[in-house]
Parts: structure tokens; sequence; C-alpha cells
């Protein structure tokens, strides 16, 4: 991604040092957070310094690499206790799991410590060039789906920060807007962290992207009144059935796309998908705190005393979902398409 004409990575690491977009930060002002070890990284992806769930894998293999680089022997059960204790952060996101398995695997049974910093840190390396080129296809297949002129609503932010880059849902649109389509976006406020106000306002304005930006309650008034052409949302975990975890509030998009005949798609790439989970029951939803709906950037806006509940993903059953848009093409929600895909990646 482009911000003041210089490229970005989401998230980097540069001599041992892993480098992020602090987007606590935005749309205040753009700074980049350096993180310089375990206990940094994990309370940053607690805290979403780092968030969306492809930043979040990166920052999990990212973190392990950075874990074997600080080592002075080759100490195996040091190296599972890190991928527990980044592995526990975000409870929801699939990608998390994923980019951490990458390193783990690829150091797995190796005792020479030299051997083990470098194969850690390049599957970190590689774990990222591979996640930004699924981003880049999913890019390239979503943008078939988006015709001239066309209205698009989007939930939360699953742009170029929340993936390494280009986003899931966004690259279609940022890949429209290159082939010079009109599109314009409704991006969902999504309480309470307020990722779409915040960050998806944000990059659509660094890439001149029409938008307006509304409050999470009024999609339905929008598709009602035959204002959205299409909805494209990310992913934070899909399950064997297509059943899809995604940011709270997701769910009821979907109805609402359903009611009004308005075609809803996902966006996401092989690491979004877990195979332990053979439907959405099985999806661990993460609980925050409540302060987050009680509070709006630390200012009370709710009564003394008043109690929240704050579930932060939602999961859509895959009824609802016309297609998901993948870095191998575009797929049915069902199982026997998924279990096609996920087969086409052994091998
Ligand atoms: O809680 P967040 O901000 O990490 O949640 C992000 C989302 O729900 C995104 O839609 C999802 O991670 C897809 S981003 C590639």
């Amino acid at each position: 991604m482009k911000i003041n004409n210089k490229t970005y990575r989401s998230i980097w690491m540069e001599n041992g040092i892993i480098k992020t977009i602090d987007q606590l930060k935005l749309p205040w002002s753009f700074e980049i957070a350096e993180l310089t070890n375990r206990e940094q990284v994990a309370s940053a992806i607690k805290t979403m310094l780092i968030r969306g769930a492809l930043t979040i894998g990166a920052a999990g293999s990212y973190g392990l690499a950075q874990f074997c680089l600080s080592l002075t022997a080759a100490d195996l059960d040091a190296i599972a206790e890190t991928r527990e204790l980044l592995g526990t952060t975000r409870p929801t996101a699939y990608d998390l799991i994923h980019g951490l398995d990458f390193v783990f695997n690829a150091i797995k049974g190796e005792t020479n410590l030299d051997i083990l910093k470098q194969k850690a840190t390049a599957a970190a390396e590689e774990y990222a060039s591979r996640s930004i080129e699924s981003c880049r296809l999913i890019g390239e297949y979503g943008n078939k789906l988006i015709k001239n002129d066309s209205h698009i609503l989007t939930h939360c932010n699953a742009g170029a920060i929340a993936t390494i880059d280009y986003g899931t849902a966004l690259a279609p649109i940022r890949i429209a807007h290159k082939d010079e389509k009109l599109v314009f976006v409704f991006v969902d406020e999504t309480r309470p962290r307020l990722q779409g106000s915040r960050l998806t306002a944000w990059e659509h304005r660094e890439e001149s992207i029409s938008f307006a930006i509304i409050a999470d309650n009024a999609s339905g008034f929008y598709m009602q009144h035959g204002e959205i052409d299409i909805v494209i949302t990310g992913a934070d975990r899909i399950a064997r059935n297509g059943d899809t975890a995604n940011k709270i509030g997701t769910y009821e998009k979907a109805v609402l796309a359903k009611e009004n005949n308005v075609p809803f798609y996902i966006a996401a790439p092989r690491s979004t998908f877990d195979s332990a989970c053979e439907s959405g029951t099985d999806i661990p939803i993460e609980e925050r705190d409540e302060a987050e709906v009680l509070e709006l950037n630390g200012v009370r806006i709710a009564p003394l005393g008043a109690a929240a509940r704050n579930p932060s993903f939602d999961v859509t059953p895959s009824r609802y979902i016309t297609g998901i848009i993948t870095e191998k093409g575009v797929i049915e929600p069902s199982r026997d398409a998924i279990s096609s895909y996920l087969d086409s990646f052994k091998s």
C-alpha cells in the first residue's frame, strides 16, 4: 500500500525488530510501532495495535521468528511456550494459528541454533510473501464480481492494514478502482472499535476511493432503497461447511442482504479456513472488555453502573453467503466445494 507516496506493508521485521503500523493511532496519526520481544507482540495483538486476521497471522509468525533470534540455545520447549503465549492472544482469528504453525513446523526438530534462526526467519518471510500474493489474487477474482458504477457495502476493516498488503474484502475494490471502474463504498462505522470509520475510511481516502461512512444500523435502509449492489466482508475463521466468523454485525448484514436480494460475499484465503471446525458452532468467539462498549476513546458514554456485553465476532451461517472469494477463485460456501478447495493445497 502507498502512504504519503511511500510503499508500506502493515507489518515487517528488520534486524530482529518487528515494525508495524500502529492501528490504535489511526486515523489521527500514522506511526510505526517497534516491538522487540514476545511480551510486546502479545500485548500489541491483545490491545489491537495490531489487528485484522491476516496481520495478526503475520504478527504470530514474525513474533515466533523474533523469539528464535533471541535464543542462545535451540530451546524447543521455550519456542513451544512462545507459540502458546502468542496463539492465545485473540481466540477467533484462525490466521494466527496458521502463521504460528507455519514457522513452528519449519523449525521442528532443528537442534543447530544458527540453522534454526535462519529457518525461522525465512519461514516468517515466506509466510508474509504468500499471504500478500493470496490477497492480490483475491483482489483479481473479486474484481470480476464488481460491475462498473457499483455501490458496495463493507463491514469492519478487511483492508491492506488488516492483511500484510492489498486486503481481503477491500482488495477487489482497490483493483476495481485501479481498473477505472466507478465504485462507491458504504463503510459501516463498526462499533465498538470503529474499524470502519477509523480504518477503512482512512484507507479509502488514501486511495481516493469514493465512500461514505454509515452508522451500523443504516445498511438495511440503503439495501431497502436499492442503493447497495453487493456486500463484501472479510473473515476471521471459516468452518468446513462455510459458516463464517467475522466482526460482530456481519451476520445482521448477511440476513439483510438475503432479505433484499443483495449478493453477500466473504473474501478470505486458505489461512482463514479451519478444517478442524465442522460448522460455525465450533468457532470460538472472543468476548472483549465491556469498557469498549461503555466508552468511546476513553470517554464514558453510558451511565455509571451500567453493564455491557461485548462479543467481538459473530457467525454468519453459510446459507446467507453467496460465495467465498479466495486466491483460487470464487467458491460456493458448501462442504463439498470447501473440501475440494482445501484438497487443492495438498501435494
Ligand atoms: O477485531 P478485528 O479488528 O481484528 O477484526 C477484524 C475483522 O473482523 C476483519 O473483517 C477480518 O479480520 C478480516 S481481515 C483480513
